[in-house]
């Protein structure tokens, strides 16, 4: 008898053109910019990998602590035979780690490669037969319509959402809201104790912030350089990594950590055709993560649609979990 497979599905639909243009566009702008998007590929993937084990970097580490020390009062809400999304699922680690305690009816791995998920849900399908292993390719930052062939399982039972790592930093507030707005109407199409546990990296030391992205090995700066790479392959584009440098600082007044790429010198970048100069110090935006305090969290999660809200944070209040339903 053959093997239970995961159901696969993607949704996910690539636009190069889209693409390119997003490109140009953010380097004529006068503050050139970059979407955060672009640095995963399959190098820049592996390295964001080796961020989460820096000494520096305390996020992962941290949220991980939170679920191990916490674990029967964090548990204690997660719904029975439930659906589980897994949002940005990527490895689906986190998320099979928390299998021990409560285990899911469904667990819906979503991430933006299809390709990326399958041989751990084929792993994961292989080990847990008992669970429905689903992976979804599709980009959920602007769209969480799920495929109509999961309608009845998303509504038959409560539904978990989870969205961990930190990663909802990456978006701005009115982002943030819009995103968890979508996250709080897919919960009331689920069974009554449907909800959301999400991490959350919280506003602290400058210094603990700042060296979070920009530790001592350089692993951070190839990461944020590696972007450059990528941009070449895309648009034909002469960068020489040779002349930029990764700075990483903490904007107080937008509680986030801004990462650029600056200019080692005066010089000119060229591609199909259009050209932009760039001055000796002057930088290129590439990723902002968002800080967020308890309060103010808390409320963007009530303003979102939620009512029910609970966290906890580690030690020295560094990262938050929240649930909310
Ligand atoms: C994916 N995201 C939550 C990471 C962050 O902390 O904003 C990306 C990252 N950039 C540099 N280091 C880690």
């Amino acid at each position: 008898m053959q093997d239970k497979q995961p159901l696969l599905f993607d949704i996910h639909q690539e636009n190069k053109d889209a693409n390119v243009q997003e490109l140009i566009q953010g380097l004529l702008c006068t503050q050139a910019i970059l979407s955060p998007k672009y640095f995963y590929d399959e190098l820049g993937s592996v390295l964001f990998d080796a961020i989460t084990l820096l000494p520096e970097y305390y996020p992962t580490r941290t949220e991980l602590q939170i679920f191990t020390h916490q674990a029967s009062e964090i548990h204690a809400h997660f719904p029975k035979h439930a659906t589980w999304i897994d949002l940005g699922a990527g490895s689906c680690q986190k998320a099979v780690s928390l299998f021990s305690s409560t285990m899911p009816a469904t667990y819906v791995a979503v991430d933006i490669s299809v390709e990326y998920l399958t041989n751990n849900l084929r792993d994961l399908q292989a080990k847990y037969a008992a669970v429905s292993v689903v992976g979804i390719g599709m980009d959920f930052s602007n769209s969480l319509t799920f495929p109509a062939a999961l309608q009845e399982q998303l509504t038959a039972n409560p539904i978990l959402a989870l969205y961990l790592g930190s990663s909802l930093g990456n978006f701005n507030p009115t982002e943030a809201f819009y995103f968890l707005q979508r996250i709080a109407d897919l919960c009331k199409t689920g069974q009554p104790g449907s909800g959301l546990i999400i991490g959350i990296d919280l506003v602290k030391d400058v210094d603990t912030l700042e060296r979070a992205y920009a530790d001592d090995l350089g692993v951070t700066a190839a990461f944020n350089l590696n972007v450059l790479r990528r941009v070449n392959s895309l648009l034909g584009s002469d960068f020489d990594l040779l002349d930029w440098q990764h700075i990483a600082r903490f904007n107080v007044q937008e509680s986030r950590v801004e990462m650029h790429l600056q200019a080692k010198r005066n010089l000119v970048v060229n591609w199909q055709g259009h050209q932009r100069h760039f001055k000796k110090d002057e930088t290129i935006h590439t990723e902002n993560s968002y800080k967020w305090t308890v309060e103010n969290f808390s409320s963007q999660l009530i303003k979102s649609g939620f009512s029910n809200i609970r966290h906890w944070t580690d030690t020295k209040s560094h990262y938050a979990l929240f649930w909310a339903s």
